[in-house]
């Protein structure tokens, strides 16, 4: 068994070529859609990750035959869905967000779905209102019980008219991987358009699926009757590329990312460019984005997270370890997760000088300002990091703290880093590649 601890000795540049898979946040969607094909799917450059791990297992559960191709590939056969039980199903329970979206496809396979208590990493208080509002307007009954959800569909899932509140990534598959199948028309409104919720509709539209992507965050969906498999290349993960390319500046480092595409992360590419980062993109096949600390010092920004195209909440905390080396004050104002912001007091304990607050900062005000999260961050900089011991809070924040740590002068332990691994390939090896010093003890 290995030991959850790093030891990192910073203060050295980071140097070479990594790459890119799948999308973390496609690659589980993509296949849980498999559950619904009549015929086997094949997914390629799947990441090895725990969140493809949990979601495996999952669909195993489910009598899903799943076999591994060369470099990533996988394939899956649905031909035999069958019920789980609901104690190796509660195996599950805790591990992952991804669950929630069984529910349309285990509906349409099999009339019912049992789904254990929902996991993922804790920024919020991740409500699962939105999805249980649009399966019950599908016509699914749901049965909340201490151990989880149980769902039955007596009179089948049919299509309707659904609006969300907010443009919930989550609740947008769920309306997608429910809607496909159902009998009729579905219109939903005010619906996410992430690039992998876009690359998600590509993968269902080569299973069969009929789906209207129109303006204004509208999506029609025709249900037809059956669906066959798909055959998919994800788009690739561009929360990985976005986290290597601030290591590369809070390092004074030159990282090139294969696999990176510009098109997924422009947002990005210009708050990286107006804070002094500098960037090359090269769009052969095989290629990437080369990210890089050009010399001189890095600018302050004032920026707030937000649905797509906006900033996305996952660049957030590398980008703040990165604006801790800026000249001047930054502002991040989270919109999307209420706590998102927790990981800055251990950046603080590093020499960082961050300060959280419960308002609005930055202008625009959003749904949590009257609710009394702290949200808004201000960074004050440059700041000479210091080695720390630090412990790892979640999937982008411990990423954050151990980017913190490469560039800190010393040697810190970084505790619980194995939550990296379940959205970071490889990363030890990666860090390794990069000349990194960072060890298990
Ligand atoms: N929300 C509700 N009710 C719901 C669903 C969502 O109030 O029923 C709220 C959430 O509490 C949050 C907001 O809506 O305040 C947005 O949540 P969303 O549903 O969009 O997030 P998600 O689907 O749970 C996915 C990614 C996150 C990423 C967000 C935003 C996956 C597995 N997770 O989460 O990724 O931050 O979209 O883009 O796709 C990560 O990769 O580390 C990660 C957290």
């Amino acid at each position: 068994m290995t030991n959850d601890v790093l030891r990192v000795h910073g203060g050295l540049p980071l140097h070479g070529e990594i790459r890119v898979r799948g999308a973390k946040n496609l690659v589980s969607k993509a296949m849980v859609a498999t559950l619904l094909g009549e015929s086997p799917s094949i997914l390629y450059d799947v990441p090895r990750i725990r969140d493809v791990d949990v979601v495996r297992g999952l669909l195993e559960l489910h009598g899903v035959k799943i076999s591994d191709g060369p470099d990533g590939e996988i394939i899956f056969d649905p031909a035999n869905v069958e019920s789980a039980g609901v104690d190796e199903i509660n195996v599950h329970a805790g591990s992952s967000r991804i669950p929630i979206l069984l529910c349309g496809p285990l509906l349409h396979r099999l009339g019912h779905a049992f789904i254990p208590d929902l996991g993922g990493c804790h920024i919020g208080d991740r409500p699962i209102d939105f999805h249980l509002e649009a399966l019950r307007q599908f016509g699914a009954i749901v049965d909340k019980t201490p151990e989880g959800l149980h769902l039955t569909a007596p009179n089948g899932l049919h299509g309707t008219k659904f609006q969300l509140p907010y443009p919930s990534v989550g609740a947008t598959e769920q309306v997608l991987l429910t809607a496909v199948r159902a009998q009729g028309v579905t219109e939903l409104r005010n619906a996410a358009v992430e690039p992998e919720i876009i690359d998600l509709i590509c993968a269902l539209q080569k299973m069969g699926a009929i789906i209207k992507v129109s303006t204004d965050r509208v999506i029609e969906i025709e249900g037809v009757p059956t669906l066959r498999g798909y055959s998919h290349r994800p788009i690739p993960d561009r929360l990985e590329a976005a986290s290597w390319a601030c290591a590369a500046l809070v390092t004074h480092g030159d990282i090139t990312v294969r696999g990176a595409r510009q098109v997924d992360m422009m947002t990005f590419l210009n708050v990286f460019s107006s804070i002094g980062g500098a960037f090359e993109v090269d769009d052969s096949p095989g290629g990437g984005i080369r990210f890089w600390h050009p010399g001189g010092d890095l600018r302050a920004v004032a920026l707030e997270t937000d649905v797509h195209p906006g900033f996305m909440t996952d660049w957030q905390q590398p980008l703040v370890v990165a604006l801790t080396q800026a000249q001047g004050l930054s502002i991040v104002h989270e919109t999307v997760y209420e706590r998102r912001l927790g990981y800055t007091s251990a950046l603080n304990s590093m020499g960082a000088t961050i300060q959280v607050y419960r308002e609005c900062l930055g202008g625009t005000p959003c749904r949590f300002g009257r609710r009394n999260f702290e949200h808004s961050a201000v960074i004050a900089g440059p700041s000479k990091l210091h080695a720390a011991d630090l412990v790892i809070p979640d999937l982008r924040g411990g990423f954050s703290h151990l980017i913190a740590a490469l560039a800190a002068e010393g040697t810190s332990h970084v505790y619980g880093v194995d939550l990296i691994n379940r959205g970071y390939e490889d990363f030890e090896k990666k860090l390794a590649a990069l000349g990194a010093n960072a060890v298990r003890t």
